[in-house]
């Protein structure tokens, strides 16, 4: 409730209808205006996109509640159309996506465009971009796309992103060099919605309650082997990589039991585009023997490395191309630092064999690692060397035993929104000050890691206790949230906002 109250002052977007709106009461803050997601500079932005646009796509989708059926257990979830993940959405860089949200569910919601540098006004976060969408009603998302690459999209309503709302959001593009003969699309998750009657909200108390020591169990689920209470989903303790002890991993909305298989051409090279779709787990991923040619990251391109395993956080992405000689070839993502694992197989059409039992963990899992700091953005997407006018620091602080996340030792109740001006160039130095891992990610932006020809992200793990640097370039005006893509930590207030001032 305060948060929805602080939000709106900060936001004042209630009764706005147009034009820019001026918001100086935000504690703590400079009295500079700020540029709201109805001002004239958003749409001046989105005029400088569309001078490229190709053609309208447009899309209908129902956010709906439906059952779920996980290998033979049938859960109610909510979700969007009928499937986990939904439906997929395809587009051009440069076309201009138009997409109908029909909310039939009892609850408000939002899609928010994960990893999209978009028009503020379309960027999903209720009361900040937009209003939440009630029940019952609907609301047209029409924006030109300007980024090719791998992106997703999902709710930015409470924890609704621990349940099936999310679907991929594939950006072609017009020059894309190739290098593969066929894609599929990966889609990660850590599951627990209306498993023995647990709930994200029923986890998040228990979270706050718990001090996450370790209460609640699934019974042996995933082979879980600390103590099991009764009921709900565990925790996974004192854990760095993760607060939730998950009953299944899911690729495509298919649990282990059931796993999804992609069938190529023998000796064809696949573009896996690998999205964590997940709350609060990393995968730790690797394929059969292959190694992992890694082409882009976050959807923006990278001068390929090759790896045998890389680490997925929330909201991450990774492409990479794998071959697929002749057989079935596992895909397995191990649950960083916790028990269990999602599978999907790789197979190639001259092969009959029905899958065999799934491999606990490859090789390839203890090999090369990939370390998106030492990659190299692509020539065409790297920024351009200069030094950013200013350095922020932002401390990522709070810790399990409170449950009390934060950014500078504050909630996002409270929080105090990072300023920046158009054209700048700020550095944020971001320091973990907790024993956890924080994946951050900012909206509206792809950044850079600091540094000449750093690889661009929109979300970046952050390690216990680690400080990383990575460079914003302020060319999307409007009010971002950047925060970390942990439900649980985002629900506990682990945000903040960069704001465009004048
Ligand atoms: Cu996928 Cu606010 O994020
Ligand atoms: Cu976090």
């Amino acid at each position: 409730m305060d948060r929805q109250l602080s939000r709106r002052r900060f936001l004042a977007l209630g009764g706005a209808s147009a034009g820019a709106v001026l918001l100086a009461a935000c504690s703590g803050s400079k009295s500079s205006e700020r540029i709201a997601a109805t001002a004239a500079e958003v749409g001046a932005r989105e005029q400088q996109r569309a001078a490229s646009s190709g053609a309208v796509r447009t899309f209908d989708v129902a956010a709906r509640e439906y059952e779920l059926d996980l290998a033979g257990r049938v859960v109610k979830t909510r979700g969007y159309g009928s499937t986990v993940p939904g439906p997929e959405v395809r587009v051009r860089a440069g076309d201009t996506l138009e997409l109908r949200l029909q909310n039939q569910l009892r609850e408000p919601t939002t899609v928010h465009w994960h990893g999209l540098a978009i028009r503020n006004d379309m960027d999903g976060v209720p009361d900040m971009t937009q209003l939440a969408i009630k029940p019952g009603e609907s609301f047209t998302y029409r924006f030109v796309v300007p980024d090719p690459g791998t992106y997703w999209f999902h709710p930015h309503m409470g924890l609704d992103l621990d349940r099936g709302m999310y679907a991929p959001l594939i950006v072609e593009d017009p020059a894309d060099p190739g290098g593969h003969d066929a894609e599929a699309i990966l889609m990660f998750d850590d599951w627990l919605d209306g498993i023995d009657g647990a709930t994200p909200e029923g986890t998040f108390e228990r979270l706050k309650g718990s001090g996450g020591m370790g209460a609640g169990g699934m019974g042996g689920m995933s082979g879980m082997d600390h103590d099991m209470g009764s009921g709900g989903t565990g925790m996974a303790g004192m854990s760095d990589w993760g607060d939730v002890d998950y009953p299944l991993h899911l690729v495509n909305g298919r649990p282990p039991a059931d796993p999804v298989t992609v069938t190529v051409a023998p000796d064809a090279r696949v573009r896996l585009r690998m999205i964590n779709a997940g709350s609060d787990t990393v995968y730790r991923i690797a394929v059969g023997r292959q190694p992992m040619l890694v082409t882009h990251l976050d959807g923006f391109p990278i001068e390929p490395v090759e790896v045998d395993t890389v680490l997925l956080s929330m909201g991450e992405r990774v492409d990479a191309t794998v071959r697929v000689p002749s057989g079935l070839w596992p895909v397995v993502a191990l649950a960083e630092g916790k028990t269990g694992a999602a599978l999907a197989w790789l197979r190639s059409t001259d092969t009959s064999a029905s899958t065999p039992e799934a491999p606990s963990r490859l090789a390839g899992h203890d090999g090369r690692l990939l370390d998106p700091a030492a990659a190299r953005a692509a020539a065409a997407v790297a920024f351009e060397p200069r030094q950013p006018e200013r350095t922020v620091e932002v401390d990522l602080s709070g810790g399990m035993m409170s449950y009390n996340w934060g950014i500078d030792g504050r909630s996002f109740d409270e929080f105090r929104p990072i300023e920046v001006n158009q054209g700048e160039r700020v550095r944020l130095r971001l320091r973990n000050r907790s024993m956890m891992v924080h994946p951050m990610h900012l909206h509206g932006h792809t950044f850079a890691f600091a540094g000449e020809g750093g690889a661009r992200k929109d979300t970046v793990l952050v390690r216990p206790m680690e400080s990383l640097a990575i460079d914003v370039v302020a060319d999307n005006p409007g009010q971002w949230m950047f925060h970390c893509h942990n439900t649980y930590h985002l629900e506990a207030g682990m945000a903040t906002v960069l704001s465009y001032v004048q």
